[in-house]
């Protein structure tokens, strides 16, 4: 999958860091319109489809914010996430999201404002997977979540990334995505600041000093660190 370069319009979204990660998954998904640039998978263009569009194509995005319709149960969220599918994908879809995550299931008549936010973020991330995507943005996976529920939900990306998928996983905290990732991007401003193996970058932590991604975390000290 390729995303080079986007310049999207000015975007409402005003993210802590201001590096451009949420404004590139949102234009990624259809949502924003890229001024420039062009978004495609293989050789399928992508660049200005509308969202449903994309999701078919095999693009998932998992937005910042888990953002859930609350007053719906988490069976209601999966089925909305569902409604392009054919009844068979569907349940097949629903079924293979209860597999990665089997603590939903006996909270499946719920309402989505009376889960945790380490279970909307199980939703949230369902609701991408069930259409069994190629590629899945993941936008601040650990934004507001306690390290123990970050530990339950980083395998279980570790596993869809080992059934082939590919999986942008967007962190704040740079030891949660370098301990996943094979490959990491440093975006500053929208634009790729450094690219390159995680491995080097947890070899050369040096190189992430100049960019944004650690401008407010300490990087001795951080909870998280513990974590990989
Ligand atoms: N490629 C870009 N070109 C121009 N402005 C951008 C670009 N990416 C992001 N911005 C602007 O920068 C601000 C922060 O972007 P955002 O995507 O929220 O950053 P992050 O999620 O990394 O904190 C937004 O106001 C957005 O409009
Ligand atoms: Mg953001």
């Amino acid at each position: 999958m390729t995303a080079v370069p986007v310049c999207p319009q000015r975007s409402q979204h005003r993210g802590p860091n201001g590096a451009g990660t949420s404004t590139l998954v949102l234009t990624v998904g259809g949502v924003l319109r890229p001024t420039a640039g062009t978004i495609a998978v293989g050789d399928v263009e992508l660049t200005r489809r509308r969202p449903e569009q994309i999701r078919t194509a095999g693009v998932a995005i998992v937005p910042e914010g888990r953002q859930l319709l609350p007053n719906l149960t988490v069976e209601e969220n999966l089925r909305v996430a569902t409604y392009a599918l054919g009844r068979q994908d569907a349940r097949s879809g629903i079924a293979h999201a209860l597999e990665l995550f089997p603590e939903l299931e006996k909270r499946w008549r719920i309402t989505a404002r009376s889960l945790s936010g380490g279970e909307q973020q199980m939703v949230v991330l369902a609701q991408a997977l069930v259409s069994r995507p190629r590629f899945v943005l993941v936008d601040e996976l650990s934004l507001g979540l306690a390290p123990i529920v970050v530990q339950r939900l980083v395998p279980t990306l570790e596993a869809v990334a080992t059934t082939g998928v590919g999986v942008l996983l967007i962190e704040q905290f740079a030891h949660v995505a370098l301990g996943l990732a094979q490959t990491a991007y440093v975006l500053e401003r929208g634009r790729i600041h450094y690219h390159g193996t995680a491995q080097r970058l947890k070899d050369e932590p040096e190189l992430l000093q100049s960019a944004y991604l650690l401008r407010n975390v300490d990087p001795g000290g951080d909870a998280l660190d513990t974590l990989l």
